[in-house]
C-alpha cells in the first residue's frame, strides 16, 4: 500500500510517498480503508520537533531520536471497514468508521489496523469522510480542556475563547455552544466571517482590539491558540473563573468524546469546517499550509475515493 512516511525530522519536504507492506489486523482489529485523514498543527509539530528547549530532548525520547519512530504520521481517520479479526464483534465489513490512533499514528496510509475496542466508532450517518476526519483532532481536543474548565456544570456560563478559528478553537465554540455558554469568541478580522458562521455574536478582532483591556468578566477563558497566560487574563476572570490554555497540558482521547462528536454532528449541532482538501500526494503542499499556523478550521487529507 500507499504511505506518506516521515524519512526524518525537518520542512515538509521530509515526507515522502512510498510502497510499504499493508497491515494484518490481529483477531480484535478491523482493517480500514482509509478515506479521508487531517492534516493537523500537532502533526506539523511532530515532523517539524518544533518546540523549544528541553521538551525537544523529551520529544525525541518519545518519538525517536533522528525521526519518528513510527514513521507513517497522522493521528484521524475516516474509511470504510475491508476485514476483521476473528473476535470482532463490534464492526462489520463495509462499515464507515472514524476515529483517531493518538500516539500510535499511522493514518496518512491506504489501511490501518485497529483495535475494536480503541478511539473507532460508526461515522456519523450524515458525514462525509472528509467531514468526518476534520472533526476529530479539534473536537476531542475542545472536548477534553473544556471538560477540565467543567463547562457542564452551570447553564449559560460566560466563556471566552481566543483563537476561535483554529481546528481546536471552532471545535470549542460549538462544544461551549452545546452547553449553552455565553460566547465571546477572539480572532483576526480574517477570522471574522467564519466566526459569525459558527453563529458567535461577541466577537473580538484581536488585530483591532485587545482583548485583554475588555472590561468583561468571564467564567472560563479558553486559550485554544496557546498565545495568552492566566497572569495575563486574569483581570478578565471572575472570582472562581477558570483558565485552561491548549499548552498547559496534553488532551487525552476518548470515546466519550468521539461519541459525542458523532451525536452532535448527527443533530447538526457540531459541523465540519474545512479550510481546505489536498490529495495524497500533495502533502508536502498540505503540510505546509498547515505550518503557516493561520488556516481556518481544518485541513483534510483525501487518501482514496
Ligand atoms: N495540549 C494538547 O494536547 C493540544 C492538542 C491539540 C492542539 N494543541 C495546540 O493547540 C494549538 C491550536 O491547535 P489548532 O490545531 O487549533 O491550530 P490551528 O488550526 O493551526 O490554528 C490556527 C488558527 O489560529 C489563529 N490564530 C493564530 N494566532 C492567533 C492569535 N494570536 N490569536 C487568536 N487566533 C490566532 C489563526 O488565524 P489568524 O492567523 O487569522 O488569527 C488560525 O485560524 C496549537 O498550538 C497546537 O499545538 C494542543
Amino acid at each position: 500500500m500507499k504511505a506518506v512516511i516521515c524519512t526524518k525530522y525537518g520542512t515538509p519536504e521530509v515526507l515522502q510517498i512510498q510502497e510499504v507492506s499493508k497491515p494484518i489486523p490481529n483477531d480484535n482489529q478491523i482493517l480500514v480503508k482509509v478515506v479521508a485523514t487531517a492534516v493537523n498543527s500537532g502533526d506539523v509539530r511532530v515532523r517539524s520537533l518544533d518546540v523549544k528547549g528541553f521538551m525537544k530532548v523529551i520529544m525525541r525520547l518519545v518519538l525517536g531520536i533522528s525521526r519518528p519512530r513510527k514513521s507513517i504520521l497522522g493521528v484521524v481517520f475516516s474509511g470504510v471497514v475491508e476485514s476483521i479479526g476473528d473476535n470482532v464483534s463490534k464492526f462489520k465489513i463495509s462499515d464507515n468508521v472514524f476515529g483517531m490512533t493518538g500516539f500510535k499514528f499511522g493514518t496518512y496510509a491506504e489501511y490501518i489496523a485497529v483495535n475494536q475496542n480503541s478511539n473507532v466508532l460508526e461515522m456519523p450517518k450524515n458525514a462525509t469522510f472528509e467531514e468526518a476526519a476534520a472533526i476529530i483532532f479539534g473536537g476531542q481536543t475542545a472536548i477534553h480542556f473544556l471538560d477540565k474548565a467543567k463547562i457542564a456544570k452551570k447553564f449559560n456560563q460566560k466563556i471566552l475563547i481566543i483563537g476561535a478559528t483554529g481546528s481546536v478553537g471552532t471545535a470549542a465554540v460549538q462544544i461551549a455552544k452545546h452547553y449553552n455558554a455565553n460566547i465571546t469568541a477572539v480572532c483576526s478580522s480574517n477570522g471574522h466571517k467564519l466566526v459569525s458562521e459558527l453563529e458567535v455574536k461577541n466577537i473580538v478582532l484581536y488585530d483591532k482590539e485587545d482583548f485583554i483591556s475588555r472590561v468583561d468578566r468571564f467564567n472560563i477563558i479558553f486559550d485554544a491558540v496557546g498565545k495568552s497566560n492566566k497572569n495575563q487574563c486574569k483581570n478578565l476572570l471572575n472570582e472562581n473563573g477558570v483558565f485552561k490554555s491548549v499548552s498547559s497540558g496534553y488532551a487525552s482521547e476518548s470515546i466519550q468524546q468521539l461519541q459525542l462528536l458523532k451525536d452532535l454532528f448527527e443533530k447538526r449541532a457540531f459541523k465540519a469546517t474545512i479550510d481546505k482538501t489536498f490529495p495524497m500526494d500533495k502533502i508536502v503542499d498540505a503540510h505546509r499550509y498547515v505550518g503557516t499556523g493561520r488556516k481556518k478550521g481544518n485541513v483534510v487529507l483525501k487518501i482514496s475515493q
